[in-house]
């Protein structure tokens, strides 16, 4: 069965939308654990209803970095995933858990990449500004993890019309209902590719 865990900062409805597959049967996978930067977000909430171990790491919880670094890489030791998902994590994952899973992490971003991809594009900002640059339309991104933010390659992508009158929010939340549809699947074509489901 494949094992995955997941990294979120935020709200965390992309990471509930994983879980809820999984309860459904819709994607056969196991989810070890949750790590976030934000003790109290609302994914924490989520893996406490669901039982999924949470580890809080951050430059709060681990001021030096080597001991940052070693604290993420130990969870990662500890659960031996097969996938790390990154749902609505705000920062940037350091180098050695690049190196330590190749092509194993992936991350859901709220554009068409390479589109308003890159360092201060997240959450609201993204939608900000693609409705700045006046766009037609908009969508989310799964994309693997690279050191380049937003650069590594392309799983999937959904187009979803940018309307008239559209604030950040409203745009936001035309985009990540179409997140939550695409990031379970996307988990799953990506596994069989990889024989792993
Ligand atoms: C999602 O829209 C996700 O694409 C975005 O943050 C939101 C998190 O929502 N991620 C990024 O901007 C990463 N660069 P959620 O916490 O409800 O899943």
């Amino acid at each position: 069965m494949l094992k995955i865990g997941v990294m979120a900062s935020g709200g965390g409805s992309n990471f509930k939308a994983i879980i809820e597959r999984i309860g459904e049967g819709d994607l056969e996978a196991q989810c070890k654990f949750l790590i976030t930067n934000n003790g109290t977000c609302g994914a924490v909430s989520h893996a406490g209803e669901y039982g999924i171990p949470v580890y809080h790491i951050s430059g709060k919880t681990h001021p030096e970095r080597a001991d940052y670094e070693a604290a993420l890489l130990e969870v990662l030791d500890r659960y031996d995933v097969d996938l790390l998902i990154l749902a609505g994590y705000m920062k940037a994952l350091p180098p050695c858990m690049i190196a330590r899973m190749p092509d194993r992490i992936l991350n859901i971003h709220p554009s068409l990449l390479p589109k308003f991809g890159g360092k201060g594009f997240w959450g609201i900002h993204v939608h900000e500004a693609v409705l700045a640059a006046h766009e037609k339309e908009s969508g989310p991104t799964v994309h693997l993890v690279s050191e380049e933010i937003d650069k590594g390659r392309i799983l999937a992508q959904v187009k979803v019309p940018v309307l008239e009158g559209d604030t950040p929010e409203v745009l936001a939340a035309r985009v990540l209902e179409q997140e939550h549809n695409l990031y379970w699947k996307t988990i799953r074509d990506y596994a069989a590719t990889l024989g792993l489901s």
